[in-house]
């Protein structure tokens, strides 16, 4: 093995991704005076938070009436319900709360006519329970709601000492009997190996977008957070349920916000039509995202869909003022310019169902924390190591994750993180030593894949696992094309023994970069695939055609997937039905979220 030159930090905490949630998380820990390092692979105002448009939703009840139990509700619903009650009564509780404190630390929402948050409609969002018109709880920053939340809190984060380690990329835990008591690094500009020890571990790494051909999702979001820790021995859940957003650029797969229909946009077939309407006469384009996505499917295979090849479906936005346009989206004028050559206020926008937000991720507790279940014990903690934003699963989104649901997820779970851990973090206690062994392993195998000298290259076999998870764990899903994605998944994986890395170099080296994160993307494409073809009904974003049905007497219960190699082993824990507080106390009311058929 090379001669690495390695250098060692001790902190209280150390947070691995600086998007929303790790900056949330980074920051809170920050502000409690822990020493905190936030470690990033990007500099963090180019996390893929600032790509998110339509904004964060928090029942404020600036447009009109609303209440954190219909938000609550419409998340219970949206989930199809199999998010945990707790977690998202936690997410709906302190939403409001979450929000004004950013906006006190600076975020620039746009503002109504008497200074207040402006709030914009989006899918799945409704009053009465489901049972009123939509509602207006989205509060929006134009349409660059995620730009404005980064930049601040980057800056608050600064502000209160936290310290930043950027453009190095983590490449496995380190878990010291049983515990997790920090990381190990590559410097990307130098290539000298940075090991971090800590007490705690945050896992705030995103998604895992690019294990598909298609996605809104940044070229980074590579499961870094699932990857080490399948490595780790510790199982990913609910993968199965992976979002395909409606209104993707079609081509280039760049995201339309939803926020366009919750401003008064609506979509149609190639005969002129509104057909949302047909499918979801409450609420129609404002159904919620898996409904809109199935419904544009349907039409498409229909023979609806427009185009010379009939396979995408139009947004039009024509119709809307020109101050709407300007004041309100004015980012996605200038993506329909520049992605799809529309002029959006002469012609309409050609978009199509694009994978956008993955619903699985690393189990946690409402406070952040990772589980590591047992068959006795499903809500087993795993000490010293955290996972919040999309690289977790608390679960409060179950099967389908709402529109503007993510970027509250972020900041109340990596507020909540902040909050735990200055409750569990002994700070007279003294840093765990460098357990040595751990990082020989860590760098073992990171020499193993730089030096990788097989015959397939690392954008060969990335594209051949992207268009099988593309083609095979779509919009709608059969038990044949899952069978069949589990076989190719286990040959595409299994190549990774047969990698060619072309650059040896340890400095700027993309090549050993992708290398490494196809290797995070891998563990989470498996477990999705394995996962999903384990599922035999329809949920949320699973929709399986020989199952079309819910059923929940058999799987209302969230998957656990443990990765090795080229092998899943699945297992089931119980969703968590109970509320954090009960109706007398102030809670919800139990009946009104008991599942029941999920119509909008
Ligand atoms: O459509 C959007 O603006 C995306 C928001 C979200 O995924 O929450």
């Amino acid at each position: 093995m090379a001669d690495y030159t390695i250098h060692t930090h001790d902190y209280d905490v150390v947070v691995v991704g600086a998007g929303g949630a790790g900056l949330r998380a980074t920051l809170g820990m920050a502000e409690q005076g822990l020493r905190t390092a936030c470690v990033t692979k990007v500099f963090p105002t180019r996390s893929h938070t600032v790509a998110a448009q339509g904004g964060i939703a928090a029942s404020l009840g600036n447009m009109g009436p609303d209440s954190w139990q219909w938000h609550m509700y419409d998340t219970v619903k949206g989930s199809d319900w199999l998010g945990d009650t707790d977690a998202m009564e936690y997410l709906a509780r302190e939403a409001p709360k979450a929000v004004y404190e950013l906006e006190h630390y600076g975020v620039p929402f746009s503002r109504t006519e008497e200074g207040k948050i402006y709030q914009r409609p989006f899918g799945g969002h409704t009053t009465e329970y489901g049972e009123g018109p939509p509602v207006q709880r989205t509060c929006a920053a134009a349409d660059r709601t995620g730009h404005a939340i980064l930049h601040t809190l980057y800056g608050q984060s600064l502000k209160h000492n936290a310290e930043f380690f950027i453009e190095y990329f983590a490449l496995d835990l380190i878990i010291t009997d049983g515990k997790c008591t920090g990381v190990v690094t590559w410097k990307l500009d130098d290539g000298e190996i940075h090991v971090f020890n800590a007490k705690m571990v945050v896992l705030a790494t995103g998604g895992y977008g690019r294990a598909y051909f298609s996605a809104t999702s940044a070229h980074t979001c590579t499961g870094d957070g699932g990857g080490m820790v399948a490595r780790a021995g510790l199982p990913l859940q609910d993968m199965e349920f992976v979002q395909f957003h409606p209104t993707g650029i079609y081509g280039s797969g760049c995201l339309i916000t939803e926020g366009a229909r919750g401003e008064g946009g609506y979509l149609t077939n190639s005969d002129g039509e509104r057909f949302m309407e047909r499918y979801a006469p409450t609420y129609k384009d404002l159904a919620s995202r898996d409904v809109v996505s199935r419904c544009m499917t349907m039409e498409i295979r229909e023979g609806r869909g427009v185009g010379p090849e009939g396979d995408h479906i139009f947004l039009n936005l024509m119709h809307l003022p020109p101050e709407t346009l300007h004041e309100r989206l004015p980012g996605i004028s200038e993506s329909a310019k520049i992605f799809a050559g529309v002029d959006l206020t002469r012609e309409p926008i050609p978009v199509l169902p694009t994978v956008h937000y993955n619903m699985g991720g690393i189990p946690t507790n409402y406070w952040g924390e990772v589980l590591a279940p047992t068959e006795d014990e499903p809500d087993r903690l795993f000490p010293g190591l955290m996972a919040v934003g999309e690289a977790g699963c608390a679960s409060v989104h179950g099967a389908n994750r709402l529109g503007s649901n993510s970027l509250i997820d972020l900041v109340v779970f990596g507020r909540a993180a902040a909050i735990r851990a200055g409750e569990v973090i002994d700070r007279k206690s003294s840093i765990p030593q460098t357990n040595q062994a751990a990082v020989d392993a860590a760098l073992a195998r990171f020499d193993a894949i730089r030096n990788a000298d097989g015959g397939t290259p690392v954008a060969a076999l990335r594209d051949e696992m992207q268009r099988t998870m593309q083609a095979d764990a779509a919009v709608f899903r059969t038990d044949k094309t899952l069978a069949e994605g589990v076989e190719k998944m286990a040959q595409v994986a299994a190549k990774l023994d047969d990698l060619h890395v072309t650059d040896r170099s340890l400095i700027w080296n993309t090549d050993l970069m992708e290398a490494l994160e196809l290797t995070n993307l891998m563990p989470n494409a498996l477990a999705t695939i394995v996962a999903a073809e384990a599922r035999k009904e329809s949920r949320g974003a699973h929709a399986h055609e020989d199952y079309p049905e819910r059923d929940d007497a058999e799987w209302r219960k969230h998957s656990l997937a443990w990765v090795e190699g080229n092998t899943v082993k699945l297992a089931y824990r119980p969703v968590h039905l109970d509320p954090l507080t009960p109706a007398e106390a102030g809670g919800i009311d139990m009946k009104k979220i008991a599942p029941k058929a999920r119509v909008y």
